[in-house]
């Protein structure tokens, strides 16, 4: 039986038994088994082969001789590869191919490097783009990497973006990512969302979970047509863009909505909220990370499948709309998100750890609020988790329609801080009736704010 102990003992040996392994076997996934198990390799290993395997028939076997051949230590016949790159048909075998070359750190091969980064495949540009990045400070590299920072790929661009530009783009002047400004902690001001944000400076907000009005469903949201609502909702996550920290996250809570015919002659309108605003995020920097469905008990919600339920005809199906998304965006940024946990101290780190029970999937099951003086309230289950999932304790949470306030209870119960905007007086009103006394007391008060007290505070 070949085992992996059996290949490495084999390996070592130095003469061709290996080769001679691989020569007896007729079936392909024993092959490669053998080939990968093969790991280092030592320096008079008997390679030849390996070149003979790039004939194979089978990519996934020529794929396997190319990393092979790549870990010869400097002993790679590079113009054997580049006559199999030339007829090679499968993307990966090609990709591999650069790859192992690129491994080689030879100067020697940079001029064959540079030609590789016209190549059509964008995943090939970006090998041999790592393959030149191992020059450091070179200036015949620069020349060549630089101005693909305007290559149509955006992962090529985003390379050579990180490597070359994100240093010079460096916010200048914005607190530590850690920390945010006195008078936006525990605040909710009674104004338009865009009037109260001219007063916040950039980068102070961790985290924004929201649900925007709906268009024209609800008496507190009317818009001229479906076009304006998305303009200004445009509006709205480019000014919390500019006032979010870098990497940090963005979370939407929305769904289709329905807007009832207007006559028996008419149909209904069906809107789609999330797909139609997700261009307008993605357009002003809010790379797209995930949509998690918000899953309703069925009776909750509003019943349309009633007249199919007695017709049965095919073209009149309607489903009972049981689900709402929470598009989850981050700030797009070249840094990982270990840039930004490592930004906070252990203690942070470990006091906001998510406790056992987290939901592990994308489909979280939570029953709907419903509120005698708000009409769309968020349930604290769903805010709690997005709160907890998504920010570490002191962070600053934004909520630029506060409605009753869901966003921010759930912040200071998590300790967190919270900074939200309503323009609705009755729900501002509302809020200030729910705050309690006791609440009151400690150092990061609620403070109830018009937009003229706002602007004052924040000189
Ligand atoms: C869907 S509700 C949010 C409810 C909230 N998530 C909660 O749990 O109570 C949307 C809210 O946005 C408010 N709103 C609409 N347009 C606004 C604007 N331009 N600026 C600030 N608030 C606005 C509405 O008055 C409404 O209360």
């Amino acid at each position: 039986m070949i085992t992996k102990e059996l290949i490495t003992e084999l390996k070592h040996k130095g003469n061709s038994d290996i080769a001679d392994l691989v020569k007896n076997q007729h079936d392909v996934g024993t092959i490669n088994f053998i080939l990968e198990s093969l790991g280092q390799l030592p320096i008079n290993f008997e390679s030849k082969f390996l070149y003979d395997l790039l004939g194979h028939q089978h990519a996934q076997v020529r794929l396997n001789a190319v990393k092979n051949i790549g870990k010869l230590n400097g002993n790679t016949n590079i113009l054997i590869l580049l006559e199999l790159y030339k007829k090679e048909k499968d993307t990966s075998v090609r990709r591999e191919i650069i790859s192992s070359i690129g491994r080689q750190r030879k100067a020697e091969n940079k001029p064959l490097l540079f030609n590789f980064l016209e190549d059509e495949d964008p995943k090939i540009v970006c090998q041999a783009i790592r393959g030149l990045l191992v020059f450091d400070k070179d200036n015949d590299v620069e020349e060549h990497l630089k101005p693909l920072i305007n290559h149509p790929n955006e992962m090529v661009r985003t390379v050579i973006y990180k490597e070359y530009f994100a240093k010079e783009n460096q916010s200048v002047g914005v607190l530590p990512h850690t920390e945010t400004y006195d008078f936006l902690k525990n605040t909710i001001v009674n104004a338009d969302v865009l009037k109260a944000l001219k007063f916040v400076p950039d980068e102070s907000v961790h985290l924004t979970f929201t649900s925007p009005p709906y268009y024209n469903a609800r008496d507190y949201s009317i818009y001229p047509s479906y076009q304006a609502y998305l303009e200004f909702l445009e509006e709205v996550f480019k000014a919390t863009h500019r006032i979010t920290k870098e990497g940090r996250f963005l979370i939407v809570n929305t769904s289709p909505i329905i807007i009832p015919r207007v006559s028996r002659s008419h149909s209904s309108k069906r809107y789609g909220i999330p797909f139609d605003l997700h261009p307008y995020l993605v357009k002003n920097g809010w790379e797209f990370i995930d949509d998690i469905i918000w899953l309703k008990p069925e009776a909750s919600v509003k019943n349309r499948i009633g007249g199919f339920m007695q017709h049965r005809k095919p073209l009149g199906y309607k489903p009972n709309c049981v689900t709402e998304y929470l598009m989850v965006y981050r700030k797009a940024t070249e840094k990982l998100l270990d840039w930004n946990i490592r930004n906070y101290d252990f203690q942070t780190v470990e006091n906001s750890k998510v406790a056992d029970g987290y939901e592990n999937t994308n489909v979280w099951k939570i029953d709907p609020c419903f509120d005698k003086v708000h009409s769309a309230i968020f349930p604290v289950e769903l805010c709690k988790r997005v709160i907890q999932y998504y920010s570490y304790k002191g962070d600053l949470v934004f909520d630029p329609f506060g409605g009753s306030g869901t966003v921010g209870k759930t912040a200071k119960a998590l300790d967190r801080f919270f900074f939200l905007t309503e323009q609705e007086l009755k729900y501002f009103e509302y809020m200030q009736s729910k705050s309690k006394p006791q609440e009151l007391f400690n150092e990061q008060q609620t403070k109830f704010l018009t937009l003229e007290q706002f602007k004052e505070i924040s000189k």
